[in-house]
């Protein structure tokens, strides 16, 4: 990489506020870039797509946040914010750029696309007109930033002097802006000691609240962000392992994973049972992690995330099984009312959603499957068109044979069951996401079912007195 004795970026960390670029404004790109202007610098975000620069730059976000819209808006309007499709505008203005587009899983491949992080560093180097500092902020396999080091040397314009370092974002979506405005900690992988004192300076404002920063390496940096989301990703696949158990045996899984959770080395996050993960994230990284791991010959890593995976996606074939039984084997012209289509509440994200997943499983075995989501019903249209969508609950689980809830939206949580009953035309309910009191559907007439929960003796005898999960199979 080309150095110079002493880059404008140095000179910047103790004189003037670094400007930044932002390359990618999706979830990670638009949050950062928001986030950035909120803690005062000057920040332009840069876009291929013209209609999303257009809508950010009139403060409109093209996707559901809470709070990010308000902030971008806040500071299109200060004009400490703004949006180009222009990289080399941006490069021009600014020192410090941030690399944030998106890394998809390959088709046909568990590898990610490394096509567009690749890209988008390769256009900042060869437009950098004066010194700056290229951040790589996307969810990375490890090795990348090594690869992206070579593409820049290879296009940097001579004279200038540039330094490539790993600095991971840990957002979750639905959160978004609080978790980029108070991360948990701040990783720099493979910064010079100019670049960390660079970065010291963008991130002044957490640090000085006390987030711990970690200075590591590049390929620990790229592995803390995708091992992070290994490890969670693995949690909520335990939990769903021992909820098969639980169900075998007679146990509830929501008591266990209390008391699991009151052991501070566990903790109660991400146990969760039911449906499982889903998502732009948590199933892309896992599977690129499993052909990294086994490209680099560590099988162990690959083959405990194949078992995740399969774990996982097990789950929605599990939902769709207690649906079957529920409705006595057969979904064939039944209504089947589906509240939930997101991958998670608080967004309108259908990416690998197993909400939307087990609802076009159900459409597709000749259900009748009426769906509402509070956020995400034209997002689940434009993924899977041939489901019907409706503008209300209510309306979703009128006349409904059967109930499903595949998503802890709070307006599910919070239903009132004795209502609900008196909506649908047989009064049967799936918890998939293990949200609902049980005790008041049940009270309420419901036949209730959940994954991973005991069914009381007088269910376990009546019409539906079936192990669900087995006798589907
Ligand atoms: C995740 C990581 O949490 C975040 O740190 C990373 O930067 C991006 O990936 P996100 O995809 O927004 O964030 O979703 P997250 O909140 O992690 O939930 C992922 C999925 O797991 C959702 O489908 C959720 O419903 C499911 N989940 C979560 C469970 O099934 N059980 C749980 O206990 C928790």
């Amino acid at each position: 990489m080309k150095k110079t004795e002493a880059t404008s970026t140095e000179q910047n960390s103790t004189s003037n506020p670094p400007r930044i670029s932002v390359i990618g404004t999706g979830y990670l790109g638009a949050t950062h870039a928001a986030a950035m202007a909120e803690m005062g610098f000057e920040v332009v975000g840069v876009d291929v797509d013209p209609k999303k620069v257009e809508a950010l730059s009139a403060g409109k976000v093209p996707f559901f946040e809470p709070g990010l819209p308000e902030l971008i808006l806040k500071h299109v309007q200060s004009g400490r914010l703004r949006f180009t499709t222009d990289i080399a505008e941006a490069t021009a203005l600014s020192d410090v750029h941030f690399i944030c587009v998106g890394t998809p899983q390959q088709r046909g491949s568990n590898a990610a696309n490394l096509k567009y992080v690749e890209d988008a560093t390769r256009a900042v180097a060869a437009s950098l007109t004066h010194d700056g500092l290229i951040v790589g902020k996307s969810t990375v396999p490890v090795g990348t930033g090594q690869r992206l080091r070579e593409i820049i040397a290879e296009v940097v314009p001579e004279g200038i002097s540039t330094e490539l370092v790993w600095n991971p974002e840990f957002l979750r979506e639905g959160k978004a802006v609080f978790d980029t405005l108070t991360p948990d900690r701040i990783v720099f992988g493979g910064a010079s000691a100019q670049a960390e004192a660079l970065l010291r300076v963008v991130y002044a404002m957490p640090i000085a609240t006390g987030t711990p920063v970690i200075a590591c390496d590049l390929p620990t940096a790229e592995l803390v962000k995708v091992s992070a989301n290994a490890f969670l990703a693995t949690k909520i696949s335990f939990i769903n392992a021992i909820a098969e158990v639980c169900e075998a045996a007679g146990a509830d899984v929501k008591v266990l994973a209390d008391a699991l959770g009151h052991d501070v080395r566990i903790g109660r996050q991400f146990l969760n049972a039911g449906l499982g993960f889903g998502g732009g994230c948590l199933p892309k990284d896992i599977r690129a992690l499993m052909y990294r791991s086994s490209e680099l010959g560590a099988y162990s890593a690959a083959s405990l995330m194949q078992q995740v995976d399969e774990i996982n996606m097990g789950q929605r074939q599990r939902v769709i099984d207690l649906a079957l039984a529920s409705l006595g084997g057969s979904v064939l012209n039944r209504r089947i009312g589906v509240l939930g289509a997101a991958f998670k509440p608080h967004t309108d994200d259908v990416r690998d959603s197993p909400a939307l997943n087990v609802a076009a499983a159900l459409h597709l075995r000749g259900a009748q499957v009426v769906v509402f989501d509070p956020e995400a019903g034209a997002t689940a249209k434009a993924m899977f068109p041939t489901l019907t969508y409706v503008d209300t609950m209510e309306d979703a689980v009128t006349d409904a044979d059967a109930l499903l809830v595949l998503t802890e939206w709070a307006e599910f949580v919070d239903a009132d069951p004795v209502k609900l009953a008196g909506l649908v035309n047989t009064p049967v309910v799936i918890d998939a996401r293990n949200c609902l009191d049980a005790a008041a559907w049940r009270g309420a007439g419901w036949d209730f079912r959940a994954l991973g929960r005991p069914v009381p003796a007088e269910v376990a005898t009546g019409p539906l007195a079936v192990r669900p999960l087995v006798a589907a199979r």
